[in-house]
Parts: C-alpha cells; structure tokens; sequence
C-alpha cells in the first residue's frame, strides 16, 4: 500500500527534546522511505490547535515561522514533503465541523488530554479545547493518512479519528475516510521532565529547566542536565530495575534514543557508574546532535520572507489534496456546496 503521512505541532513556544525524540525525527527518517515508495507526507504546523487557548497573536504569527524554521533545520525537506500552516488550508476548519456532527460528547468525554489541560476549570474552557480531538481527526482525515508518525500522548487522538471515521463512513454509507495507523516509535514515544519523572516533558510546564529546548546552547543544555532530578543509586545492569526509576529510565532513554542504541546497550556501558559520570556523556550526546540543527535554525531564521514563501508553496499543494475529500464529505452528507 502506499503511505500517505500526516502529522502536525503545535507551533507555541520551543521545539524540545521530547518532540524531536518523539516525533520529528521520525518524520525525517519517514520521508525518504515514503518517498521512495511512491508516497507522500504532510507535515504542518497546528495553528488552529493553539488558538484552543489564548495565544497573543503577535506571539502565534511569530511562532508559526520559528517552528517551521525549527522543522526544517531538524530535517524536514520543504522539496520532499508538504509543509505548512494549518490556518493556511481552510478545509482542516471546514471538515472538523462535519465531523464535529458525527463525533459523540461521551467519546470526547474521554479524552485525557482535555483533563490534563482544561484542569479544574472545565467550566471555563473554550468549546475549541473540547473539539480539538474533532479537528485533529480532520486534520489527517483530509489527506486520507495511512500513518501518523506522533509520540504516545496523541495515541487516543488518533483513535478517535479511526472511530470518527468509522462511523461517518458507517452513517453515510461511504468509503470516504481511510483509517489511520498511529506511527509510535518503539523507544522515545514519552519523554519525562528533567524536574519530574512523571510527568511528560512539555512546551507549557512553566518551567523552561523541565525542558531541553532545540535552541539551547551547550551550557545551557549541559547545566540542565546536571540539575535534572535523579536519585542516589548507580546505573543497574538491567533495563528491568530501572522500572521504579523514572527519571533515571528517563535520561538513560533519552540516551539510547540519540545513540540509536537499545537501553540494555547503554547499560552496559554506564553500569555501576553514578550520575556524576552519565551526566556529562549524556549531555556532550545531546549537544553533539543539537549542534548542527540550531545551526542551520539559525540561519533559516535571518529569511522570514523565503520561510513565508516555503509555507505558502505548501499550502497550495495540501489545498489540492485537500479538496476532493472534503466535497466527498459535503456530498455525502447532502449538503450543496455549489451554491456558495
Ligand atoms: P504537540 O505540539 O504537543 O507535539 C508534537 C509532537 O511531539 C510529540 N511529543 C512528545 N513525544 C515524546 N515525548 C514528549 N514529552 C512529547 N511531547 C510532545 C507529540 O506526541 C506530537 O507527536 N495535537 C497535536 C498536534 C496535532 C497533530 C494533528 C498531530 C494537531 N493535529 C494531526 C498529528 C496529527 C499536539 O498538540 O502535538
């Protein structure tokens, strides 16, 4: 089957650690392979998404450039793949409606990240934060994604989407919609804040020590790492005890996840040793892979103008995708777009 690759980010704040990890560079790795296969990938930056809570415009319009920047100095090839903002594409809006009619108040009930962000006051969310998951499910839906390459926060997202899809196809009598596969890499899919073990390293966690950010410099990335939670033990020799160690399991993942290397590999390497000697591998790791990536951000980002020109040439080529799925869906609905 050919693959067709959808996946977007949110473009607030930095692109850390834990979205290269967890999903960017498998969009790299991805593109090629797709590619060759005689597919093609969509990756866009999900300002929609962002608007769900109050983002300063300024800040929005400026992030949208800077995470695409970030994207492309990650390796995401604006030649090879379809990159661009999703408010650019006015489809994304118009199919979440559609399926806002189709998707059910008990599915989106469910979902744990309106919880984790909506917090104590749910009263006080916006409509859009409820609906994201509908928009989400659009967003692929459109582009008739066969794998979406993300990290294993947004796995109930993309199940929703299959259900949505489902049941449109179901209600409406049509095979309209293709079912997506989450792509969830095998190691790296959740990493951890460097201050808590439990909780995911995140763009919105107040603060910016939790994270590793792409633009960080070598002593910046180096003094996180030297203060990030750990605990008293040395490295154990199987990836078993590291179980009810989770900031320890967390930078020894985010380790075998740059070196490419199981954990038990690098296990084998540190075991016995204590944090005062993983640290600083870990770090001189990190910043041997961020150093060409913010590089090369650095200097995408002295051409806003060939940015905004990138992102427009994107736009217009998932408008064209885009198109004959979302008249699919006016039409099997019956409702008369013709006469707008
Ligand atoms: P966002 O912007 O929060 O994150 C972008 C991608 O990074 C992954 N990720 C992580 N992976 C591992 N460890 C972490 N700590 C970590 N934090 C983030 C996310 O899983 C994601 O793959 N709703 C989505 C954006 C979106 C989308 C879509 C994704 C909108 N429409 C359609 C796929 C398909 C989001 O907020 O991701």
């Amino acid at each position: 089957m050919t693959k067709r690759v959808v996946s977007g980010i949110q473009p607030t704040g930095n692109l850390h650690l834990g979205n290269y990890l967890g999903a960017i560079r498998n969009w790299v790795r991805l593109q090629d392979e797709v590619a060759q296969g005689g597919g093609e990938c969509f990756f866009f930056l999900a300002d929609l998404h962002a608007i769900t809570v109050y983002n300063e415009p300024a800040a929005l319009r400026a992030n949208v450039r800077s995470m695409a920047a970030a994207l492309i100095a990650s390796g995401v090839d604006p030649d090879k793949s379809v990159l661009f903002n999703q408010a650019a594409v006015s489809a994304h809006a118009e199919l979440a409606w559609l399926l806002n009619c189709t998707a059910r108040i008990g599915w989106l009930n469910r979902m744990t990240q309106f919880k984790e962000k909506s917090g104590k006051d749910r009263e006080g969310a916006s409509i859009g934060l409820f609906a994201y998951p509908v928009l989400q499910a659009a967003d692929v839906l459109i582009y008739k994604a066969t794998h979406v390459p993300v990290g294993d926060d947004q796995k109930q997202h993309l199940e929703l989407a299959r259900d949505i899809a489902t049941k449109f196809n179901t209600d409406f009598e049509t095979d309209l919609f293709v079912l997506p596969e989450p792509m969830i890499p095998p190691a790296a899919a959740r990493i951890m804040s460097l201050r808590d073990g439990g909780s995911k390293m995140s763009k919105s966690d107040p603060s910016d020590m939790s994270r590793i950010n792409l633009t960080d410099d070598p002593d910046a990335i180096t003094a996180k790492l030297r203060k990030a939670r750990t605990d008293p033990e040395p490295l154990p020799d199987d990836p078993a005890e590291l179980a009810a160690r989770p900031e320890a399991r967390n930078l020894v993942g985010i380790y075998a996840a740059l070196a490419d290397l199981p954990v038990a590999d690098v296990l084998a390497r540190f075991a016995g040793q204590g944090f005062g000697a993983f640290k600083p591998a870990l770090a001189e790791i990190v910043v041997e892979t961020l150093r060409p990536i913010s590089a090369r951000l650095s200097e995408l980002e002295t051409d806003p103008a060939e940015l905004d020109r990138l992102l427009a040439a994107g736009a217009a080529k998932a408008r064209i995708a885009a198109e004959p799925v979302v008249a699919g869906a006016y039409d099997a609905l019956g409702l008369n777009r013709e006469t707008r």
